[in-house]
């Protein structure tokens, strides 16, 4: 028998040429209604792809592709959750998928790079934003759902800071990972702080962040 295709296809320095055709972002939203039932994963990944597509507009980079890589990044989470898996799990089972299905090595490595125990770095800048967006989207979220209006739109890079030195507050996010993530992109933590609050603001009724009416 030959090598087995399962390790062939998670090499990650393999180039492997993309053969899905754009429009990339309604594909990546398909495969992830099929993956994913959970509604917090899906709106965790919508964020996340909520971000991918405001960082790259800024650069005239590719949206519709970073969006789909963001919406994509945790798409075999909910199916394969156990991270000590090796390759059995999360993100190889997606990436193997993906790449069986025509998305390339581009898309693959950059999912591959945002779980920092595959051992690939992030390089690109997409792949280096998708490694700074992941955490600190999630972070965002949490401290606008803790507010009495649940709204984004009133949510602060004030409130943020404040929140990341709360150690009991949505402890399971690592701050260094979110620090060390603006030091990716070589930008001060507040300017990416401020650039996630307004991707999820353009995208808040998607993601249930458009707050509710509070009495006054
Ligand atoms: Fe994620």
């Amino acid at each position: 028998m030959s090598q087995p295709e399962r390790e062939a296809v998670t090499v990650s320095d393999q180039t492997v040429e993309r053969t899905v055709t754009p429009p990339y972002t309604p594909m990546a939203r398909e495969i992830l209604r099929e993956w994913v039932q959970t509604d917090s994963l899906r709106k965790h990944c919508e964020a996340v792809a909520a971000c991918m597509g405001h960082f790259a507009e800024k650069q005239g980079a590719d949206e519709d592709l970073w969006v789909a890589v963001g919406l994509l990044h945790d798409m075999d989470f909910e199916r394969y959750p156990d991270m000590d898996a090796g390759e059995a799990g999360h993100p190889y089972v997606g990436v193997r998928y993906l790449l069986e299905i025509g998305w390339g090595s581009e898309v693959t490595r950059a999912v591959l790079t945002h779980a920092d125990y595959t051992g690939v770095e992030p390089i690109s800048p997409m792949e280096r934003t998708l490694r700074a967006v992941d955490e600190l989207s999630g972070f965002v979220t949490a401290v606008a759902l803790v507010r009495p209006d649940k709204s984004v739109h009133t949510v602060q890079v004030s409130s943020v800071r404040k929140k990341m030195k709360d150690k009991a507050f949505a402890a399971k996010v690592s701050r260094d990972d979110i620090r060390e993530g603006a030091e990716l992109l070589d930008r001060p933590l507040d300017d990416v702080i401020q650039d996630v609050i307004d991707a999820l603001r353009a995208s808040a009724d998607r993601l249930g962040l458009q707050g509710i009416l509070v009495p006054v």
